[in-house]
């Protein structure tokens, strides 16, 4: 049997934290990944897919790109969609949805792109087109070139399946886990977020030093596939022995509702044993015994929850606490205004590009060792 060809792999990332991401895919053996608009890609076959759908942390979602075409108009559009072999891609049983986007290019009405293009599979190879089906076959038209991908995550990665409980402004998984690896954490430092919220950092970083995939219990698109290989996937999912960390993961937030709610979404991780959630305010902050680690927090931004101005003493104890009773650790602090992040008086320098997030630019003000006071 011939070898399948391989089609290119495009990782969505969250926009600023594409480099992160693409560093992550080649540590995990997509070695030819590599930064391109809005995300990472690399050639592969269809276990490259589920691979990655399972263990990237960083990724938004994974895109197989299935087909690519030159069309200057929606007769050629339509004549070209029924071309491509959509009995190898998609099945009879499974409805799909079509979007669409264009850009500089002749074809210029979306709506009427991703029409031809429903048609095209419905009366070409004969599988349902619904506008609320679960699969979705994304078309971009962009300099007149056309570009058929398959979504092959369904809902987005961030939702690794654990979480139920979601604090106010919660910080996205993926985000979290390329903020904490933006500051140098792989597995073997000890992590603390004093705001811990709905416990987004500790769940992570805990994960991260288990050896725990993030997609271990989740659905994926690709699972409707017909190139879905069930038994491959189990095997490949299969739980491998995890490590056992030689250091613990550390949450306080002065919301008792908080701190429930973390504590249960640890449990349905299964990091329960490696965490530790406390109800304190960040004033009454003290260091855990052991080694020094990494202090990771988004602390509320004022634009988001609550007014700025009260917010600078807020950022300012903070930074008190961290300078008088931790020496030795390195800080990574989230959020989306610099005079907030001077507040806490920190040597702090922000990690650029920075990110877009719910439509507010934030960024990660990161600081070298903390001195002795
Ligand atoms: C933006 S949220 C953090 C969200 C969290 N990273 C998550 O993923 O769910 C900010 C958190 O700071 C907490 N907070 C605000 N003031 C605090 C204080 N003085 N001490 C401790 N926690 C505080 C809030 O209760 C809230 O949970």
């Amino acid at each position: 049997m011939s070898e399948p060809a391989p089609f290119e792999i495009y990782l969505v990332a969250t926009p600023g934290l594409e480099a992160p991401l693409c560093e992550e895919a080649i540590e995990a053996g997509f070695a030819e990944a590599k930064v391109v608009d809005g995300g990472v890609s690399f050639m592969g076959t269809w276990p490259d897919v589920w691979r990655a759908n399972l263990t990237l942390r960083g990724a938004t979602r994974v895109l197989a790109r299935v087909a690519s075409f030159r069309a200057m108009h929606l007769a050629q559009l339509d004549k070209r969609a029924r071309k491509v072999e959509w009995s190898t891609l998609l099945r009879k049983d499974v409805p799909v949805t079509v979007e669409a986007s264009c850009k500089r290019s002749r074809i210029y009405h979306a709506g009427a792109a991703s029409q031809r293009v429903a048609k095209a599979i419905e009366e070409e190879f004969g599988a349902p087109v619904a506008e609320d089906a679960a699969l979705r076959v994304m078309l971009r038209i962009e300099d007149d070139l056309v570009t058929i991908s398959l979504d092959t995550t369904g809902a987005s990665l961030h939702k690794r399946g654990f979480k139920e409980g979601v604090a106010k402004a919660p910080m996205r998984e993926t985000m979290a886990a390329m903020f904490l690896r933006q500051c140098g954490y792989d597995g073997t430092q000890p992590v603390l977020d004093p705001m811990c919220g709905s416990g987004t950092f500790v769940l992570e970083a805990a994960e991260i030093a288990l050896g725990l995939k993030p997609g271990r219990e989740r659905d994926f698109a690709f699972e409707q596939l017909p190139s879905f290989d069930p038994k491959a996937w189990d095997k490949l999912r299969t739980p491998v022995p995890t490590n056992t960390p030689a250091v613990r993961f550390y949450g306080s937030d002065r919301d008792p509702g908080a701190i429930r709610m973390a504590t249960e979404n640890a449990a349905r991780a299964g990091v329960s044993d490696w965490v530790s959630f406390e109800q304190q305010s960040v004033e009454k902050l003290e260091p855990p015994e052991g080694p020094p680690g990494i202090i990771i927090v988004n602390p509320p931004y004022g634009t988001r929850i609550g007014n700025k101005a009260p917010l600078v003493g807020l950022y300012r104890s903070l930074g008190t606490v961290i300078r008088a009773k931790f020496p030795g650790w390195r800080v990574g602090i989230i959020t989306s205004d610099k005079d907030l992040a001077r507040a806490t008086g920190l040597n702090l320098e922000l990690v650029e590009p920075t990110v877009l997030h719910g439509g507010l630019r934030v960024g990660l003000w990161r600081s070298k060792i903390v001195n002795k006071p």
